[in-house]
């Protein structure tokens, strides 16, 4: 099962980039059009919707962070995002126009189930987004979407976490250019550079090696800290809850900006604190904040894209992504980040397929 890899994580890892490709040719027809089949929405339905809730836990509910700014973005439909376990504590204001998203690797989790189960008995439309044909969730759906990321067997979740990431993004792309709200320059930019992200993470990939001593790094003290400005933020949080799990090192992601207003106070001579800034209008305000940081003697990992003099200057290793539009960003920034936490754990000696006290599914609530 593992093949050349000596990890079914690092083996999940590298087929993103086939993952990717996969779907592309799978959804995307030579006109350019996105197709769903029977996943999709006609005009008239994304027309009817007035709110869209998307529900789901751990790494699924990242994607929905993603998913949610590109839905907004694109369709112009207000989208609040939950975690399942939470979901019905909030008492969703759900009627027959409302659109729930539920997005699961596994298609079993308990909590997306019974979030699940909530919306449809107020009558929203129900779309599930899950890797399982066949699951629960798949089976109660109206309308379900594949992620195509084929089995994934190591707990900590990968690539189905960025091909969940994409099923996201090019829904809100359909749905946007269904209901007109995207004009067809962005629709079509937008999709040409979503079919150059595989070539993308192949290139992170080649570099792999580059990331493993930054391990040492994030072993050397108990704690890792995590910041990043909106979109780098969901990446942020993604990357920590990876550590997490496969290294057992108390890992906390931060909005950049939030983090001055108390937690920098966590900051001492040597902690690791991991800054993502690939969103280009943010950058002035990330080198902000990773001065910040070193001046409290922070050791930091800066993920950015392409080349900056500055950060380089300033900060102890530098993962430089290749460029793309920033909205994209994250289908590629978390890449490394994914290396990140298995290389930490293999130097800790963990089992890194099996981390303690975790399973695949998490089929109680
Ligand atoms: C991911 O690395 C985790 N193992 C976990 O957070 C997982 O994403 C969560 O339990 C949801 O699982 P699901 O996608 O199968 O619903």
């Amino acid at each position: 099962m593992k093949n050349k890899f000596e990890h079914l994580m690092l083996k999940e890892i590298f087929e993103q980039t086939e993952v990717m490709e996969n779907t592309i040719e799978d959804k995307i027809n030579g006109n350019n059009e996105i197709n769903f089949k029977n996943g999709g929405f006609t005009s008239e339905e994304v027309k009817n919707f007035n709110r869209i809730y998307i529900a789901a836990c751990g790494t699924a509910f990242h994607a929905g962070l993603s998913g949610k700014i590109a839905l907004e973005r694109f369709t112009g439909i207000p989208v609040k995002v939950n975690v399942a376990s939470e979901f019905r504590y909030e008492q969703p204001v759900i009627d027959g126009k409302t659109l729930a998203i539920f997005i699961s690797q596994s298609g079993e989790t308990a909590d997306t189930l019974s979030s699940l189960a909530l919306a449809k008995s107020k009558g929203a439309t129900i779309l599930v987004i899950t890797n399982v044909e066949n699951s629960t969730m798949a089976k109660q759906a109206d309308k379900v979407i594949y992620t195509m990321a084929g089995p994934e067997l190591s707990i900590a979740s990968t690539k189905a976490y960025t091909n969940q990431v994409l099923m996201l993004y090019l829904l809100a792309l359909d749905m946007g250019n269904k209901n007109d709200y995207i004009d067809n320059k962005s629709y079509l930019k937008i999709l040409e550079e979503i079919k150059l992200i595989s070539a993308k993470i192949t290139e992170i990939l080649d570099d792999s090696e580059l990331i493993k001593p930054m391990a040492k790094l994030t072993t050397s003290r108990p704690s890792v800290y995590f910041l990043g400005r909106y979109l780098d933020y969901v990446t942020a949080k993604e990357a920590s809850l990876k550590l997490k799990e496969t290294s057992y090192i108390h890992a906390e992601s931060f909005p950049a900006g939030e983090f001055k207003h108390g937690p920098i106070a966590l900051i001492e001579d040597g902690t690791p604190v991991v800054l993502i800034a690939t969103q280009d209008e943010l950058v002035p305000n990330m080198i902000t904040s990773l001065k910040d940081v070193k001046a409290n003697g922070a050791k930091t990992i800066t993920v950015i894209k392409g080349t900056n003099e500055e950060i380089s200057n300033i900060s102890d290793y530098v993962i430089s992504l290749p460029y793309t539009m920033d909205l994209l960003t994250p289908l590629i920034s978390i890449i490394p980040l994914q290396l990140l936490a298995y290389y930490t754990a293999l130097e800790l000696g963990n089992d890194v397929d099996k981390p303690r006290n975790l399973t695949k599914a998490v089929v109680i609530e």
